[in-house]
């Protein structure tokens, strides 16, 4: 019996939601590990779509523990309005739902300076999702910043609002040429929400251990993907945290031991959303398209993604830094038009070929991507439930990415359903 960690090996959005919510069903408790609610998380259930943000993508699943961790960002005002959400559609779940203690708060200013440091930045903008998220981890790593606990304590909340609010107001006023926030409104404001999710805050990492003790499964579920890391992605086009596997450790309050396994989340191809390198991104009109095949639409901005051709020199990359298991390959049905399918085997960098995702960002723009071109299989694959049954390009094609990327595919998707899956390798047995 295994514990596993889902993460994404891409740019994001590769389907994590979807994986997460079916392997759910195999665990007691799913846990968000870093990252907040700049995460999108779409999880299909007949005709049903949900879309989660903060909370984790196992919380359809009566009786699984859902638990958001320390090293996630927590916007008070999106997690409330995210239970509402559910329960509006009917989703019960009271006593499933944990946030830790120790989680850092996003609050109103880190949103402002957020979305008006990244404006500033003009061209060289990163083309963030405007949620707080880099300003709410800044002060986490400054010392500065609020956590769950101490808004629980209003005493605690105060002082530490009142100190924040001074350096803030003097960067929105005098710095950003922005009015400053209100703290009397702020204070109210959050105040009322301490008393709201009183109910769900523990110590998240005691009662994950506990649980552990007691030999309950565990699925950590990542958000972002590894090129979105803030170590390993290209930075300094990059979120905040660290979506790699490594990280469920210090964003639970885990031991790394507890961490048996590692699935890879994988798109058939390749999407990003806001700005930075990808290289193998396809020209304007041919993007268009598989945008539209692949609804390739921002889940939490609603931007439109980019798009492109598989590249295994990054997900060769995010299979190292996450000591990948395997790999659960997504959006396969999305290709089934193609004629030819091109896949990115290296880059030619001033005429050497580089098999290895360069550190240096003046590197990666100077990478002309080394592809190989195989013929496209030109069937339906949406309706394919055995490995067997997928028609012989699919399989080659597949084949090929596993060869590239060395890693095995443990599962495949073809289609945002539950029962749109093949699975290969149960890797929690
Ligand atoms: P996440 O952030 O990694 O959870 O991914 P998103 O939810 O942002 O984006 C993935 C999108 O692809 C969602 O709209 C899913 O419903 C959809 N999706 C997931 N798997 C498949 C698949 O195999 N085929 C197709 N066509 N869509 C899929
Ligand atoms: P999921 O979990 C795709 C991108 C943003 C931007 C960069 C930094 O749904 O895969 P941030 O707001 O984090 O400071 O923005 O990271 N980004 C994502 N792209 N999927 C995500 O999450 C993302 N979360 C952040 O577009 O380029
Ligand atoms: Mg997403």
């Amino acid at each position: 019996m295994s514990n596993l960690a889902v993460v994404g090996t891409q740019w994001g959005d590769e389907g994590k939601g979807k994986i997460v919510d079916l392997l759910s069903e195999e665990v007691d408790i799913i846990a968000r590990y870093q990252g907040g609610n700049n995460a999108g998380h779409t999880v299909r259930v007949g005709e049903e779509e949900f879309i989660f943000h903060l909370i984790p993508s196992g919380i359809l699943h009566p009786h699984k523990k859902c638990l958001i961790g320390n090293g996630v960002v927590i916007d008070l005002k999106s997690f409330l309005e995210e239970i509402d959400y559910l329960k509006s559609k009917g989703v019960e779940f009271d006593d499933n739902l944990l946030i830790a203690e120790n989680a850092h708060l996003t609050m109103p200013y880190h949103k402002i300076l957020d979305r008006i440091i990244d404006a500033s930045r003009g061209k060289g903008k990163l083309g963030t999702t405007g949620r707080g998220i880099g300003t709410t981890y800044t002060d986490k790593s400054a010392r500065v910043g609020i956590r769950v606990a101490d808004l629980l304590d209003e005493e605690t909340f105060r002082e530490k609002l009142e100190i924040n609010l001074e350096e803030k107001n003097y960067l929105l006023e005098k710095i950003y040429n922005h009015k400053k926030v209100n703290s009397e409104r702020i204070l109210e404001e959050y105040l009322s929400y301490g008393r709201q999710i009183e109910k769900y805050v523990c110590n998240v990492s005691l009662f994950l251990n506990r649980a552990l003790d007691e030999g309950k499964k565990i699925l950590f579920e990542g958000a972002q993907g590894a090129l979105l890391d803030i170590d390993f992605g290209t930075y300094p086009y990059v979120t905040s945290s660290n979506p790699i596997a490594g990280a469920a450790s210090t964003g639970l309050g885990i031991g790394p031991t507890k961490i048996d396994k590692v699935l890879g989340v994988t798109k058939a191809y390749t999407t990003r959303v806001g700005e930075g390198p990808f290289p193998t991104q396809f020209s304007s009109e041919f993007e268009e398209g598989m945008r539209m095949r692949g609804r390739e639409y921002g889940a939490t901005t609603g931007r439109p993604r980019r798009c492109g051709w598989f590249d295994a020199v990054i997900v060769r990359h995010a299979v190292r830094v996450n000591g990948l298991d395997g790999l659960a390959i997504t959006k396969l049905d999305v290709l089934d038009e193609l004629e030819k399918i091109k896949v990115c085997v290296g880059y030619n960098y001033g005429g050497k070929l580089l098999e290895e995702f360069p550190s240096l960002l003046k590197v990666v723009r100077k990478c002309q991507p080394v592809y190989e071109e195989m013929e496209g299989w030109k069937e339906d694959t949406s309706q394919v439930r055995d490995y067997v049954d997928l028609p012989r390009r699919a399989k080659e094609y597949l084949q090929r990415i596993a060869e590239l990327v060395k890693a095995d595919v443990s599962l495949i998707s073809v289609g945002p359903g539950r029962k749109q899956t093949i699975i290969l390798k149960d890797l929690m047995k």
